[in-house]
């Protein structure tokens, strides 16, 4: 036990001199267990030699980085939070604010920040406004650019919501453009990078969940700076805050944080 952690600690550090990424910062026994099913698929019986091969072969590498980022996502993902955004978040805040900073991290393949464009739509003129979506995956990135999904990506999706927004093309459905080009797709590492100011809502779900309580506690602060007073955090559904008072949030229902 005690070797194999030790065996781990290098690779950590290894990794975070090639990519940046701190591993020590994700839970550890959920990321050891996943990247150690990866290599030992591969044929190979230690982080040690794992390092070796993600060092030199780039495919690998991509393997690995696909490994620890877990993708998974949908449009309208946890339905009845978006209708909460949607009748009780947005108005309020539409109410002070006219031109909204908006902000989906760890926005995966796109589902979420598109789910984003589609709910602002219903208050103001597409064109009129961009979400900022960032992902610390290029591959993820890429994808979300295609905009390209399957069916099952569009369950939670309303009906007219999906007429309105979607054109299926080869059993696979396109989001329309007007939606698309109010995204803004950029790489960043929510655990390492300078975060924007002055936004309105950051919504960050589904990826806290990966991270050590000593990573989210940083992190929530670093939201809390980014919001403007009256700004909102919306978390995924197994994230709840503990003690929000602690970063300068107050609870306007569940998942949703407001900035005092
Ligand atoms: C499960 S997906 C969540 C997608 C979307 N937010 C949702 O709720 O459907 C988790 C995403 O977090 C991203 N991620 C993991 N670590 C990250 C980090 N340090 N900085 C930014 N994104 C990260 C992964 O690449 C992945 O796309």
């Amino acid at each position: 036990m005690w070797t194999l952690s030790g065996d781990y600690i290098l690779f950590i550090e290894k990794v975070k001199k090639k990519t940046g990424i701190d591993l020590s910062l994700y839970k550890e026994g959920q990321m050891k267990r996943r990247l150690t099913s990866l290599y030992e698929k591969k044929g190979y019986s230690n982080f040690n030699d794992y390092f070796k091969v993600i060092d030199s072969d780039l495919d690998e590498l991509y393997n690995f980085l696909d490994r620890m980022t877990i993708n998974v996502s949908e449009f309208f993902r946890n339905y009845k939070r978006w209708e909460i955004l949607e009748q009780k978040i947005l108005p309020d805040i539409i109410k002070k604010e006219k031109r909204l900073k908006v902000w989906s991290a760890a926005c995966s393949t796109g589902e979420e920040p598109y789910t984003l464009a589609m709910v602002l739509s219903n208050f103001m003129t597409l064109g009129s406004f961009r979400v900022l979506a960032t992902d610390i995956d290029d591959n993820a990135i890429a994808r979300a650019k295609l905009a390209t999904y399957h069916e099952r990506s569009l369950q939670e999706v309303p009906s007219d919501v999906k007429k309105k927004y979607f054109i299926p093309c080869d059993g696979l459905f396109k989001v329309k453009d007007e939606i698309k080009n109010s995204v803004v797709f950029k790489k960043q590492n929510l655990l390492a990078d300078s975060f924007e100011k002055d936004l309105d809502l950051i919504v960050c779900r589904n990826v806290l969940i990966y991270f050590t309580e000593e990573a989210k506690e940083h992190l929530y602060h670093k939201f809390s700076q980014s919001l403007k007073k009256g700004g909102i955090l919306f978390v995924g559904s197994t994230e709840q805050i503990f003690q929000p008072s602690k970063y300068g949030f107050e609870v306007v229902d569940t998942f949703f944080y407001r900035k005092v």
